[in-house]
This record gives structure tokens, C-alpha cells and sequence, in this order.
């Protein structure tokens, strides 16, 4: 009896500590406010519209607190006038979320991501994203829609250009730099822009490369390869995230639970806001999973979707709640997470645009031009780069690219204006000495026409060097722009041909939103520098590092294949029971060979088993020479793998040292080789750098699954079995591996 009393005295003690028990001020205010809130009220919170227009229709649903959130508005004035209207006169007074696709920029627009990745510095990236959030939220932009992470094997998928590549761990480090700098050290500071993590998940992995198109993965190659780096965002502090377009073995992202409630919430225990991309949820109709957009809406809900970016299937939650399917707590459970994100942006403090318009500041062009020195790409050099302008009198410069203010700027611009952009045409008039003769001869990349061939080349003749600006526009990358062919388009290759018969040497910069398939023209020419679509300053940026101002450090986020029958192609692939040795290619297959007489394995007979460049590749204009490697155990999940790094040439240099992996063997295959690290270090001519790079045995995890018809569930181990690592300059070169254990 007397236990008895102590235990309810107990346990009364208890609920009322946790009764009083100071909750975190945010979530109080979150649910004093929810209090307040109607159904409608809170039905309105979860919507996003389009607000790129003035609409009085908009205007009336934001003060009858129907809008939770706008997408697209980015004049300062109009951003003010609809918030002032939530803010004013809608019964609560809930500011909107403001969001725009700020993708790689504002105003200044630095390189793509794919061309940020190029660079290997996150620290850089982050300053670059810092920049772009105080460029955007001035006009009132407290959420961008980026970075987008979704690792991308297929050069033919326009959309590469928003991610950071082919790599789990590289997009990983680069996603969360550019978190870091879009939310800056405090997410109430008015220049803090909300980062919103895509396409969750798996959009890269579509088939055959075309946009929306279907995917099919199994559940550990998800958890493997494209998971990780939203998980690496979050931990990074993103505070939303969006859902994918594309179906993952069926079933659309938009209505995974498994994705979006087991994994997001669940397992990562993400609290922040799940958003879904333009009408994802109306698109299960057309997807095929929903009969209406009544069930598109049920089966959205039930999967842990909450902002619904346009798309209109909230619109019949209320049915549903009235057929007693949905309940006032379920919605209020959405609603808390997208006040959460509200009250924590400091939204209710200071809802209004600075209205200020410091845009193109010096450090943002800075860190711009930077940004494109950093990730231009040496493919090939036969010594014309950095190029001696004592003796290069006369300069021609053609092609599509050489003065293509838009098309430099790349995809998904809304905000960079190309009168901004230096052209490289321009950097080399302003910039150089020499004797500048400009010669488009195509007009536009796709441009087939010959008119200008002529003139092109007397003028070839006559100069000391050719610098070829080809490439793509921007339009031929980016969201629903995917290519079959990834060869340069209309007459650039036959340009770069009748240029190379003049026996001048030749520098082909390409310009693009993903690899090309550029091995004719590299053999042409006599040095090729790749860089992505770089933005506002790729003009000064690529002067520099052609003149050697600026040493090239770029390195390929992506494998460019020989031929786009090799995609997709990616570094870390699987052995195969029957790799490829000495590959015979088609044209020396003897006419009526037996069968087998020319081996069984691994390859495609027009080009062998290898890339053109591999992943992780890039020249310096000096050497590097790395020491053999050593591996310091620190503690049984901690290692620090290290070498030193000399550089033998005679220029001052950075090196991209590149840690990876590989598991000898184990309970399934695994791939050949991982990046498990990187560092990029600066190293004087004639001096030696020690490199260190830590890595845990965590990373070497990977996950399993039971192949039992009954039970197939996953999970995440490390094996027992002999690891090899090694340092290298790319994914191809393999130095003198250390063997080791994880568990001795
Ligand atoms: C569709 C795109 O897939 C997504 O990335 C973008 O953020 C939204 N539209 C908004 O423009």
C-alpha cells in the first residue's frame, strides 16, 4: 500500500517536472500560435504559390491566411507588399516564406555546382554561398531551393549541372559547405537564407538520362549512394528539404513514406519542413499511382508531405479530414514544422526586405572570379598554356562561347543579368597586351552554318594562337534538358578541325553543363581546358589561368566518358567477375574469328573499359610527387592517412590529394575504389607539404541486406576483412597501397 503511494506520488513529481519543464521558447511559441489557428488557418500554412505576378485573387487568399508560403516573388517591393498584407492584415499576423530557386548565385553568379565541385575547396564554396545568401535575401528570399545532391553517373541528364557529380562523398562535403554558407551562423539573422535539400531521392539515378524518368534502386544502393549526402546537409543544418520528381521502384518520392517518415523522420530525426517539388503531388495522377488528385492528396498526407508547392491536391484535405481519414492533429503536426522553420528564420521579428540593393559587391565578384580559376580544368597540355604572351603577338579568338554574356551564366539563372558578365572575349581585350582578332564563326552552339568558316580561318592563319571557346548554351542543360548526344553540337567539331589543318597551335576551352564527349577535338588540340558554365566573372577567371596568373587546380567531379554508349559510367563501379585486361577493340577483330577466340570480358568494343578522363582528374602547370603512403591508427574509429607531397615543377601550385579505399572482399561486392577523403593543399615550387587526411572506420560501413525470401531487411556494418588505401592526384592512378584491418 505504502509502495503504492510513493510510486503515484512518484509518478505524479514526474508529470509535473515534465509539465513545467522549460520547453525550448521556439516550441512554445510554435504552439501558442497553433492554438490560435482555425483549420483553414492552418490548411493555408500548407500552401506554397506562385507569386512571380501581382494578383489581387493572391493578395485576398494571403490576408484570409490561406497562403503559408510564395514561391518566385523577387522584387523587393512585391515581397513587402504580400508581407505586409500576411503580416498586416491577415487575422494572425503569420509572415509568408519567401523561396526562389537561388541555385548557384543571385545577381553575381558564380559556376554551376558541378563546376563548384570542380573546385574541391568547400570552405570556398561555402564563402561563395554565404555571398549569394546576402545578395538574395536583401529583396527578401529567406529560402532557396539548393543545393540540389543528387549523385549523377549519366552525363546525358541536363540536371548534373545543379548537383556536385558522381560522387557520394564529394557531394556530400560540398552539399553541407554550401548549407553552412546559405544559413550563416545563425538562422535569425536576417541575411540567413534557408537551405532546402533535393531531390529527395534518387531523381539523378533516372534511366537512360531523361528527366522525371523512372528509377530503380535497391534499398541499400539507396542508403549507399544517394542518401548519404542529404543526411550530410542536415547534419549540416539544412532546415528543409524537397521531394523528387521521379518514381523509386514504383512509387513516386512525393508519396514514400518510407523515404520521407521512416527515413527522414524517424531515422535522421529531421524536424524541419518537407517540401514537394512543382506539383509533385498532383503528378502522381499522371505518374499513374493516383486515379484524381482527391487520392494524390491522401496518399501525399499519409507519406509525410507538408508544403505543398503548387500542385493543389490540399484542397481536398478537407474531404478527407470530413470522411475521417486525416485528423486536426495529424494537420497540425505538418503545420508545427513549418512554423518551426518560420520562428526559427526570425521571420516574426523581421519579416520585410532590407530592400537594399547591394548586388555585384567587390568580394562577391572576387569570390566569383575565384571560384572559376579554382574549377577550370586542365585536361591537356602540350606546354601552349600558360600561354607566353611575348610571343604571342596575335591572339585569334573564336567560337560560340568566346562572347556569350547568357550562356556563360548557365542554368537555372532568374536573377544574373548577363550585362553583368565579363566574357572571355572581353578579359582578353581589357586584360592582355596582345593583339586581339575575334572571330565568332558560329553564332550559337548548335549554330550548323559554314558562312563564317572562311574568314575563321584566313584569320587562323595569320594569328600566333587559337583560343576556341566551344561548348553548350545554358538552355541545353538543367531541368528537363537532356541529351542522347554529348557531342559538341552543330559545327564545332568540324570548326575545331578546319582549325587544327592550319597547323597553329590551338587552346579549346569548353564551355558546358556537363561533360562532353570531346575526344576528337582533343586530340586536335594542343591544350583543352574544360570549364563548366562559370558564371558572371568566367572571363578574368579563365584569363588568369590560361596566362598563368593563376595555376589550374580544377578537378573532374564526374568521369567524362569516350562515347555516350559508355554511360553510365562512374569510378567506383564494381569489378565484375570478368574485368576487362587488355580490351581488343572493333577494328582489330579478325575478320571470322571463333567466338571466344578474342576473350570474354568486360568492355565495349569501340572504347575499351575507360573514361576518357576519370573522375578526380586535372593538370597543374607544375608536377606533383606524392611519398608512399603511411596510415596512423589513431583509435579503433579513428585513422589519419598522410604522405608528402612535393612540388617538382617550377611553378607554385595547389594539389587535390585524393584518399581511396578499397575492400578486398566481404559479405557483398563492393566497389573497386571509394573517396573517402580529400585535401587540397598549397605547395611553393621545390617545397614539400606532409598531407594529412583522417578518415573513420564508420566510412567503411556500407549496408547489408539479408537476401532471405522472408526477410530482407538492411542494415549498416562494417566487415572484418583486409581494406587497402591509398593517396593519388585522381581516381585512376594508383600509388603503392597500405593493407590494413579495421579490427587489430
Ligand atoms: C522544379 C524543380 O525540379 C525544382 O528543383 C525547383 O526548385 C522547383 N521547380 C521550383 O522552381
Amino acid at each position: 500500500m505504502q509502495s503504492k503511494a510513493i510510486y503515484i506520488l512518484t509518478l505524479s513529481l514526474a508529470v509535473l517536472i515534465t509539465a513545467c519543464s522549460p520547453k525550448d521558447p521556439i516550441e512554445q511559441k510554435v504552439d501558442q500560435l497553433l492554438k490560435q489557428m482555425t483549420l483553414d488557418e492552418k490548411i493555408g500554412q500548407m500552401r506554397q504559390l506562385e507569386g512571380g505576378m501581382m494578383s489581387d485573387d493572391l493578395a485576398g487568399q494571403i490576408r484570409a491566411g490561406q497562403v503559408g508560403s510564395l514561391l518566385n516573388c523577387a522584387n523587393p517591393q512585391d515581397v513587402n507588399y504580400y508581407q505586409r498584407i500576411a503580416v498586416e492584415d491577415s487575422r494572425l499576423g503569420i509572415p509568408l516564406l519567401m523561396g526562389r530557386d537561388v541555385i548557384h548565385g543571385f545577381k553575381t553568379i558564380y559556376p554551376i555546382p558541378i563546376g563548384q565541385a570542380a573546385t574541391w575547396n568547400p570552405d570556398l564554396i561555402t564563402l561563395a554561398s554565404r555571398q549569394t545568401a546576402m545578395e538574395a535575401t536583401q529583396v527578401g528570399i529567406r529560402w532557396t531551393f539548393s543545393p540540389m545532391v543528387d549523385v549523377a553517373r549519366d552525363a546525358r541528364w541536363g540536371r548534373l549541372a545543379e548537383g556536385y557529380g558522381e560522387d557520394t562523398y564529394l557531394t556530400s562535403v560540398m552539399g553541407a559547405a554550401t548549407v553552412r554558407g546559405y544559413q550563416g551562423d545563425s538562422l535569425n539573422d536576417p541575411t540567413a537564407m534557408a537551405a532546402c535539400v533535393k531531390h529527395f531521392a534518387a531523381y539523378g539515378a533516372s534511366e537512360s538520362g531523361r528527366d522525371y524518368n523512372t528509377t530503380w534502386i535497391p534499398e541499400i544502393m539507396l542508403r549507399d549512394v544517394y542518401l548519404p549526402p542529404f543526411k550530410a546537409c542536415l547534419d549540416a543544418g539544412a532546415q528543409t528539404v524537397m521531394c523528387s520528381f521521379n518514381d523509386i521502384n514504383g512509387l513516386p518520392s512525393t508519396a514514400n513514406s518510407h523515404l520521407n517518415i521512416d527515413i527522414l523522420r524517424n531515422e535522421w530525426g529531421f524536424d524541419g519542413l518537407l517540401v514537394s517539388d512543382w506539383g509533385s503531388s498532383s503528378d502522381l495522377v499522371p505518374h499513374g499511382l493516383c486515379a484524381d488528385k482527391k487520392e494524390a492528396c491522401m496518399r501525399s498526407f499519409k507519406a509525410g508531405l507538408e508544403l505543398e508547392m503548387e500542385g493543389h491536391t490540399w484542397d481536398y484535405l478537407k474531404e478527407w479530414m470530413a470522411e475521417g481519414k486525416i485528423t486536426e492533429k495529424d494537420i497540425d503536426d505538418c503545420v508545427r514544422d513549418i512554423l518551426r522553420v518560420k520562428f526559427r528564420l526570425g521571420l516574426f521579428d523581421h519579416p520585410y526586405s532590407a530592400d537594399t540593393t547591394l548586388f555585384y559587391q567587390s568580394e562577391a565578384l572576387q569570390l566569383a572570379q575565384r571560384t572559376v580559376e579554382e574549377s577550370a580544368i586542365l585536361l591537356k597540355n602540350d606546354g601552349v598554356l600558360p600561354l607566353d604572351t611575348s610571343k604571342c603577338r596575335t591572339i585569334l579568338i573564336t567560337g560560340p562561347l568566346a562572347d556569350a554574356p547568357k550562356e556563360q551564366l548557365g542554368t537555372w539563372i532568374f536573377d544574373g543579368e548577363p550585362e553583368h558578365s565579363i566574357t572571355p572575349l572581353a578579359a582578353f581585350r581589357n586584360m592582355s597586351g596582345a593583339d586581339i582578332v575575334f572571330e565568332p564563326c558560329l553564332n550559337y552552339s548548335r549554330d550548323t552554318s559554314h558562312a563564317m568558316f572562311a574568314k575563321t580561318i584566313a584569320a587562323a592563319r595569320k594569328a600566333d594562337v587559337i583560343l576556341y571557346f566551344a561548348g553548350e548554351e545554358a538552355i541545353l542543360s538543367g531541368e528537363a534538358r537532356c541529351r542522347a548526344d554529348i557531342n559538341l553540337p552543330g559545327a564545332q567539331s568540324l570548326l575545331m578541325a578546319e582549325l587544327a589543318k592550319t597547323g597553329k597551335p590551338i587552346v579549346l576551352v569548353v564551355m558546358a553543363g556537363r561533360p562532353l564527349t570531346i575526344g576528337k577535338e582533343l586530340n586536335l588540340a594542343n591544350a583543352v581546358l574544360y570549364s563548366f558554365h562559370a558564371g558572371t566573372m568566367t572571363g578574368p577567371g579563365l584569363y588568369n589561368v590560361m596566362t598563368g596568373i593563376v595555376n589550374p587546380s580544377g578537378k573532374l567531379p564526374m568521369t567524362m566518358p569516350k562515347m555516350v554508349g559508355q554511360v553510365p559510367i562512374y569510378y567506383n563501379r564494381h569489378n565484375t567477375g570478368r574485368p576487362a585486361t587488355t580490351p581488343m577493340l572493333i577494328d582489330n577483330i579478325p575478320v571470322g574469328c571463333p567466338q571466344f577466340s578474342i576473350g570474354q570480358s568486360s568492355y565495349h568494343l569501340e572504347v575499351g573499359d575507360q573514361p576518357l578522363f576519370p573522375f578526380g582528374y586535372g593538370l597543374s602547370y607544375t608536377t606533383f610527387e606524392y611519398s608512399a603512403v603511411e596510415l596512423h591508427r589513431i583509435d579503433s574509429e579513428n585513422f589519419v592517412a598522410s604522405c608528402t607531397v612535393t612540388n617538382t615543377g617550377e611553378r607554385d601550385g595547389q594539389e587535390i590529394v585524393q584518399l581511396y579505399t578499397h575492400q578486398k572482399s566481404g559479405d557483398l561486392v563492393r566497389p573497386i575504389k571509394e573517396l573517402k577523403g580529400f585535401t587540397k593543399v598549397f605547395i611553393p615550387k621545390g617545397e614539400s607539404r606532409v598531407v594529412e587526411i583522417p578518415f573513420t572506420a564508420s566510412q567503411l560501413g556500407y549496408w547489408h541486406q539479408s537476401f532471405d525470401q522472408h526477410d530482407s531487411h538492411v542494415w549498416f556494418a562494417t566487415d572484418d576483412v583486409d581494406y587497402e588505401l591509398w593517396l593519388a592526384p585522381n581516381s585512376n592512378v594508383q600509388t603503392a597501397p597500405v593493407s590494413f584491418r579495421l579490427h587489430n
